[in-house]
């Protein structure tokens, strides 16, 4: 220290004795900051001053909002160099240097100027950059030192997040070690500049998340990251002076940060707000299981409306099908044909998020085209994309495995992935209806027919440009169309195959009509639906809706083979299921211990699919109507197969979407709106798999569950145990060892949520299926709907309400063997 600064901080010393606290507006050689006084922004919204956060006892140089009662720092000087006492000063010396001292005379931190010093002052700025200058260049914007550079668990507005290549600055973030404790914790957030930067978050020597790279717009693994978001504006600006992400507030009134946080390992943005005075969670990151760094390994992409949600890429396999299918998925995938270099091609996947590899390179000049060359030149460059959607210009290429992808439903970006020229050549064999299909998903039935012929009649003109399409086949679409022909079988054959519809080989009846077993000339056995009801349809749309509802492919539901049209006959023909069906595994008493937790686990996941595939994912909207545990099909392997689906929607000849006259469905399933008023929606058939859940896991059904101890019914007891803190009570006996506790808990919980009396309290089947994948913290159940057995308990039959007496409407199984 100099005799000037000496003097100075004497002079000072006095001064603060004399005023109490005081707020100044600068700081100079010649007016240090004492604790206790404060530096003040010149509109009053940061300050600066000593703190000592907790209870740590330690002292910190910080800067807060001043306006807003949550003390809340954005600003840590001496992280790691705390003072233990209130002694400590803030000042600048002649030269430049910022120091904090104790005890008046022990420098425990400081920061130099970037450049020579003449009369130098510090000021806090409103954006909350404390900022050292000379004093001839106020208000010119040239600084010799700014906190923003020196960043520390926060970004504010207008903060750069990011690097000066220039100087080699590297401003990241990192989060407090716990809220008594600013030091750096082993939680960052940084830029990471190879090939195509991108931020990405640390934890310890791992990385965590990538926000994935820029594609013009926002970030690739962030697509939720919206240009035209009404809080706050976004720059990402990528030359070869500087890499940095900054926002700024539309409403520069509004409070925003970003924090990271060390409690639950997120980056945060808040929003202050005034009406209720607290910090408000607008966003955060990672955001879902999918957003863990490299999930599914290499090859490996995760889809958070599947289960599991690691896929293999089409085109790969896994590496380990047996740890694979154990839900270990670290292993990665390997591709089905080697590539060969000379002869490979690429194969578009679209609205992924880019991966990670070793290597990648940019040129933001390229055409797409010569990226594609580019890549194909060097066999160990295994994908590209173009660097900037919005122009479809520039190239990005990797290197090395790719890892890290997974799957939006919206937003993400186009990659093409190397793969041998076998690979691409099977792929060819496309259906024309794909691309129609694709489109008419969420439409309705006749504009499906109306498109379709309107594709058919374009066909011719387009075929180039359809040859063109295949090549670079779009994959993000599950499975190929095959044939729009489905099948007709005629009735001497399957009158044939079924021994002329014998007694014998009856499976079962219900309320569309008798089931039977029959065998084809081929062997192959099939089990066929001979409907006996008269609906007020025309043969050909019931063609048509029969070749629709056989478009529905998905492991996890029964395949319609083809169908039998013949004077008053109408004739569905499905594939054979040997294992029965799963009722007559979980409520007979022996056969229940063939089925352990695993197993049911894996049924319940697998139903869960299915239902998801038909509410959302495929090309048609399907509620179910009648989910029950005789409509679930086991194979040789015990996968479960949902039957009996699209039924309803074929037959339920007088329904408006959403609400019917003739209820089709099973008592004890029902969801409460569906049985009273006949509304159904997904969310019932999300009431009937919560049944169907808690029905797997206790054993027992929930119409006619008896307990001696109450009178409610499975729902009513499951509901209670699960608040008495017992819900493995729940666990049937027949499971034994098996018994997963967790699993068991989490899928009971649930369960309950699925039963909800309200319909918009019960989770989406999607939602469903990510509560069962991952570890995400389950809502609580608030008391579900129908908890009390009211009628005698009956039969597992299924009533149609309008007509209860006369018409035997037993919704069927249809497969159930002898
Ligand atoms: C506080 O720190 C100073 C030096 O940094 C040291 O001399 C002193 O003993 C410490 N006091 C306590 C109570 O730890
Ligand atoms: C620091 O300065 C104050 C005021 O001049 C004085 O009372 C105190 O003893 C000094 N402390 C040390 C450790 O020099
Ligand atoms: C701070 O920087 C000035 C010039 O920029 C230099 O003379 C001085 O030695 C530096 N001080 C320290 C502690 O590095
Ligand atoms: C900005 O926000 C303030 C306070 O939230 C509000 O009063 C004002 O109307 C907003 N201004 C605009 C242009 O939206
Ligand atoms: C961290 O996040 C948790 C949960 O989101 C929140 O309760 C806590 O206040 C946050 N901590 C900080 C320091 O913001
Ligand atoms: C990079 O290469 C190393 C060693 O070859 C490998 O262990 C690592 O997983 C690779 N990382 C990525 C992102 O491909
Ligand atoms: C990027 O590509 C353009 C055009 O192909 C080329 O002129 C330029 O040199 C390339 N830049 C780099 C850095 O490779
Ligand atoms: C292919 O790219 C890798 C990584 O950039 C490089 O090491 C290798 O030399 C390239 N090979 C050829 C033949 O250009």
């Amino acid at each position: 220290m100099d005799a000037f600064t000496l003097i100075a901080f004497v002079g000072t010393c006095f001064l603060f004795f004399l005023k109490a606290s005081t707020a100044v507006d600068s700081i100079s050689p010649s007016e240090p900051l004492p604790y206790g006084n404060t530096l003040v922004s010149s509109d009053g919204s940061f300050e600066l001053g000593f703190f000592s956060p907790g209870s740590s006892g330690n002292w910190y140089l910080g800067i807060w909002y001043k306006n807003i009662p949550v003390r809340t720092v954005v600003w840590v000087a001496n992280r790691m160099n705390p003072l233990n006492d209130s002694s400590g000063m803030l000042m600048i010396t002649n030269t430049g240097e910022i120091q904090i001292l104790s005890q008046n005379v022990t420098v425990v931190w400081s920061a130099n100027s970037t450049a020579a010093a003449q009369n130098p002052v510090l000021q806090l700025l409103s954006t909350g950059n404390l900022v050292l200058m000379n004093e001839r260049d106020e208000n010119s914007g040239a600084y010799l030192w700014q906190s923003f550079d020196y960043p520390s668990d926060t970004l504010l507005p207008e903060m750069k997040f990011g690097w000066d290549l220039r100087t080699g600055l590297d401003r990241r973030l990192t989060a407090w070690k716990n809220s008594d404790d600013p030091s750096p914790s082993d939680f960052t957030w940084e830029f990471e500049l190879q090939g195509d930067p991108e931020g990405v978050l640390w934890k310890g020597l791992q990385k965590y998340f990538r926000g994935g790279p820029w594609n013009g717009i926002g970030f690739s693994g962030s697509p939720s990251l919206k240009p035209n978001n009404p809080i706050f504006a976004y720059e990402f600006v990528f030359n070869e002076d500087e890499v940095y992400y900054m926002y700024t507030l539309r409403n520069k009134s509004l409070i925003s940060r970003i924090v990271l946080n060390q409690t639950d390992y997120t980056a945060q943005r808040y929003t202050w707000s005034e009406e209720t005075q607290t910090w408000r969670l607008i966003g955060y990151l990672p955001r879902d299981y999918c957003d863990t760094y490299g999930l599914c390994g290499a090859y490996g992409n995760c889809d958070n409306t599947q289960l599991p949600a690691c896929q293999c890429l089409k085109g790969f396999k896994p590496r380990l099908p047996d740890r694979w299918s154990s839900g270990d998925w670290s292993q990665g995938c390997v591709r089905n044909k080697p590539l060969n270099c000379q002869r490979d091609g690429f194969l578009r996947f679209k609205q992924l998020k880019l991966p990670d590899a070793n290597h990648s390179w940019v040129n933001r000049t390229m055409t797409l085209k010569d990226c594609k060359d580019k890549c194909l030149q060097n066999c160990s460059c295994m994908a590209y994309s173009s660097f900037d959607i919005t122009e479809g210009s520039g190239c990005a290429i990797w290197f090395g495995d790719l890892v890290d992808i997974r799957q939006f439903q919206s937003g993400g970006q186009d990659l093409f992935i190397r793969m041998s020229a076998s690979e691409l050549g099977s792929k060819i064999n496309e259906t024309k209806l794909k691309i129609a299909l694709t489109i008419a998903t969420p439409l309705s039935f006749p504009l499906v027919v109306l498109i379709v012929c309107y594709y058919f009649g374009k066909s011719k003109k387009r075929s180039e440009e359809r040859i063109e399409e295949k090549k670079e086949t779009d994959i993000s679409n599950e499975g190929q169309e095959e044939d729009m022909e489905l099948p007709m079988f005629e009735l001497a054959r399957i009158s044939n195959a079924t021994d002329n519809f014998s007694v014998s080989n009856k499976l079962g009846e219900g309320g569309f009509g008798p089931v039977y077993k029959g065998k084809l000339e081929d062997g192959r056995e099939i089990a066929v639906k001979r409907l006996s009801l008269t609906s007020g349809q025309g043969i050909n749309e019931f063609k048509n809706e029969v070749k629709l509802v056989a478009k529905l492919q998905h492991r996890n539901l029964v395949r319609l083979l083809g169908c039998c049209i013949e004077g008053e006959e109408k004739m569905l023909v499905y594939e054979y299921m040997p294992n029965k069906s799963l009722d007559s595994f979980i409520f007979d008493q022996t056969r229940s211990k063939e089925l352990d937790w695993s197993r049911r686990f894996r049924i319940i996941c697998g139903v869960a699919r299915g239902l998801l595939y038909l509410h959302q994912d495929s090309r048609l909207r399907i509620i179910h109507r009648d989910l029950k545990a005789s409509n679930v099909l086991l194979d040789s392997e015990m996968n479960p197969k949902i039957s009996d689906f699209g039924l309803a929607r074929t037959f339920g000849g007088d329904q408006t979407e959403g609400n019917t006259k003739r209820v089709v469905g099973t008592y004890g399933y029902m969801a409460p709106e569906y049985a009273i008023d006949g509304l159904f929606s997904v969310k019932s058939d999300v009431f009937s798999f919560g049944v169907l859940l808690l029905e797997i896991i206790s054993g027992f059904k929930n119409r006619g569950f008896f307990q001696p101890k109450h009178n409610l019914n499975l729902i009513g007891h499951a509901w209670r145990l699960l608040r008495e803190g017992n819900p493995l009570e729940l666990a049937a006996e027949s499971l034994g060892e098996s018994c997963n506790p967790s699993e068991v808990t989490r899928c009971t919980h649930i369960g309950l949520l699925c039963v909800q009396q309200n319909p918009e309290d019960r989770p989406t089947m999607s939602s469903v299926v990510l509560m069962l994948a991952s570890e995400i913290e389950l809502p609580q159940p608030k008391q579900p709907g129908f908890l009390l057995e009211k009628t005698a308990p009956g039969t597992d039959t299924s009533t149609s309400k309008h007509d209860s007496t006369t018409v035997n409407e037993i919704t069927i199984t249809i497969l159930q063997g002898r």
